[in-house]
């Protein structure tokens, strides 16, 4: 009997995380353990390093099994399941991400983001494994006509090929979960930023950073001469974007209320989605200036032209999420700027330290 009971709590408590030692992966499987879940690992190093386990380990003190596997390799893939028969959902992470790349590379897209989820839907349907919680994007809104963004803004034509695996990638979800005895909630992050609060993990951009924290970070530590901040002539208030910048820990949590949502909850519908955002809109010029706040630097940035394909102003209505979902983002800015800031500077000691 006893055998049973810690068998059946075993089993609600594997975790496949696809991507785990990614940026919002890794964050994820902290808390994940934190809550007692035992997350599983699946990722092919693309775009993360073995060494993240070390901080998860130090964070979490648990160090979670690790799988280097690429979800196109669907026997690999199968093998990891059929390994660990307990797992009982997936938080599918596991993407390409580089908006630009995504331009000039859709095939590379394509074959990751859509194959990749194809065969790891088909590998859960083989398994039985009927939980997912899908990495989706506010991309999927385009540029909204009404802000702030709801579940029911439409979604518009995708901006690029990455914003489009992300919309197929939800519809893929949607057909597949209605057709099968299935649950699967897609979460739409804004920006996630920051870092977790130890400054153990956080984000690593391979070479020139795209995004905007991480680029603001390695200026002021001094990798890069200056930020450029593109366009000051948009139609807000200081003329710079607006984006819902919300904190990686933030977003990792979302993931734990969605896998508790699709195992307890009798009203959840078989396929849902959410925005996972705070609801306050940043400029640009409001982040460096909150960076410069709290890191008592002064950054080194210039104005330059708009860069292609940015829309003006994105920020998220999360009362559905805060109202049905149960959940609501408890970090502000200042948590955001000072943990990414703490992050830059751990690598820069690892990098000193390795020479
Ligand atoms: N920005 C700069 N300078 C930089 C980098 C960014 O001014 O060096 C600006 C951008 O123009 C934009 C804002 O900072 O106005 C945020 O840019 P990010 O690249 O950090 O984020 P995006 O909003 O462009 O992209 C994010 C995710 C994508 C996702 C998209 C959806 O990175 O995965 O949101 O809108 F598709």
């Amino acid at each position: 009997m006893e055998f049973i009971i810690l068998n059946i709590s075993t089993s609600i408590r594997k975790v496949l995380v696809t991507g785990g030692t990614g940026f919002i992966g890794s964050h994820t499987v902290v808390e994940l353990i934190a809550k007692n879940y035992i997350p599983i690992i699946v990722d092919n190093l693309d775009n993360s390093t073995i060494d993240v386990l070390d901080g998860i380990e130090a964070i979490a003190g648990v160090r979670p099994d690790f799988y280097q596997v690429d979800i196109l390799d669907a026997a690999a893939l199968e093998k990891v399941f059929k390994t660990n028969p307990e797992i009982s959902a997936v938080i599918h992470f596991a993407a390409h991400k580089a908006v630009g790349e995504s331009v000039e590379k859709p095939l590379k897209y394509y074959r990751n983001n859509v194959s990749g989820l194809i065969n790891l839907l088909e590998v859960m349907h083989k398994m039985q494994v009927k939980h997912l919680v899908f990495s989706s994007s506010c991309t999927v809104y385009g540029q909204p006509e009404i802000l702030p963004v709801t579940e029911q803004s439409p979604i518009l034509p995708a901006m690029s090929p990455y914003g489009n695996t992300k919309q197929i990638g939800e519809e893929i979800i949607r057909d597949f979960t209605i057709a099968n005895d299935f649950k699967s909630i897609a979460l739409r992050y804004f920006n996630p930023v920051g870092a977790h609060h130890s400054g153990l993990i956080g984000e690593l951009p391979l070479g020139v950073p795209n995004n905007l924290v991480p680029f603001i970070t390695q200026t002021a530590a001094g990798l890069r001469n200056e930020l450029s901040i593109f366009g000051k002539d948009y139609n807000t208030a200081d003329g710079t974007c607006i984006r819902d910048y919300i904190h990686v820990s933030d977003v990792a949590d979302a993931h734990i209320f969605a896998m508790e949502r699709m195992y307890n909850s009798k009203e959840a519908a078989k396929f849902e989605f959410f925005n996972i955002g705070t609801g306050k809109g940043t400029s640009v010029l409001e982040a460096v200036k909150k960076f410069e706040e709290v890191s008592g630097l002064n950054l080194n940035y210039k104005f330059v032209e708009r860069r292609s394909g940015d829309v003006e102003k994105v920020y998220a209505d999360t009362s559905y999420a805060n109202k049905t979902f149960g959940w609501k983002s408890k970090r502000n800015l200042d948590d955001m700027m000072l943990s990414a800031w703490k992050w830059q500077q751990t690598l820069l000691n690892i990098k000193q330290e390795n020479g």
